[in-house]
């Protein structure tokens, strides 16, 4: 069942998500070769409370940590340690969720550790535009499936391909609700998009092969193929007209990122 927020739950969300984007803004910045990925899940449990919010993640269905952080091959889930040091040349993707007077906001990005090649940073930057091709999908009386076909086509367009394990979805009081949101499918299928529909859109792209695996941990998701992935996230909301609210980057300019 899909739940509808009203303007002053919206206007909740809005807080929860505007205080998410402040925090992975900070995040991004402390991102450098030589500290590993436990500190930046320190450093980032530590903001959200300072906020007064909390680190949802932390407990999720036994989730240990306050963060995602997923390196290369790792796509979505990896579990921060002491024991992993970031090395020059990783891309890093950190997914963080985070609840703030009760309604959830979640956002994840993903980016190079000191310097990479080429190839990663083209693999970042088109995972980005496929969230941007979905969002831009994501409006009144347009259907989930148009936004899985805009990033699906956006990424293998580029040779790339879409992981298909795991999926957007609907987000509120809790940190997920209906519906799931594919980052593949057809035009015209599925849930009718509506005004106060809340969601997230975060294409998991990966370079080679889209099957993955579950490591032993019971949580990192890797590419079988070993090739590297990226993930890029926001928490959106359907407005009555146009382009749709994004409640975790407050000045998205959609003028200038989409043509
Ligand atoms: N933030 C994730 C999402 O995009 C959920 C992470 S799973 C958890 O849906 F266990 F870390 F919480
Ligand atoms: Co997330
Ligand atoms: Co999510």
């Amino acid at each position: 069942m899909i739940i509808l927020k009203n303007p002053d739950q919206l206007a909740k969300m809005r807080s929860a998500g505007h205080l998410l984007h402040d925090v992975l803004l900070q995040v991004r910045e402390m991102i450098v070769p030589g500290i590993t990925t436990m500190d930046v899940n320190r450093y980032t449990d530590e903001l959200i409370r300072k906020a007064g919010a909390i680190p949802t993640e932390f407990g999720y269905c036994g989730f240990p940590a306050s963060i995602c952080a997923s390196i290369d091959d790792e796509v979505v889930h990896g579990i921060p340690s002491e024991n992993v040091t970031l090395m020059e040349g990783s891309i890093l993707s950190v997914d963080v969720t985070l609840a703030l007077d009760g309604w959830q906001a979640d956002s994840a990005f993903t980016v190079p550790v000191g310097r990479t090649t080429e190839e990663k940073m083209q693999l970042i930057r088109v995972t980005e535009e496929c969230f941007w091709k979905g969002a831009a999908a994501a409006i009144n009386g347009n259907r989930i499936g148009d936004i899985g076909y805009a990033v699906q086509s956006h990424a293998e367009m580029h040779g790339y391909s879409v992981v298909r394990d795991l999926t957007g979805h609907g987000i509120g009081r809790k940190m997920h609700e209906d519906p799931s949101v594919p980052n593949f499918g057809l035009p015209g299928h599925g849930s009718r998009l509506r005004p106060g529909m809340t969601f997230c859109i975060e294409p998991m792209i990966a370079m080679g092969k889209w099957q993955v695996h579950q490591l032993a941990d019971g949580w990192t998701i890797v590419t079988n193929d070993h090739k590297p992935s990226a993930h890029y996230e926001h928490t959106i909301a359907v407005t009555a007209q146009g382009k749709p609210e994004l409640l975790t980057l407050p000045e998205a300019k959609w003028e200038e990122i989409t043509e």
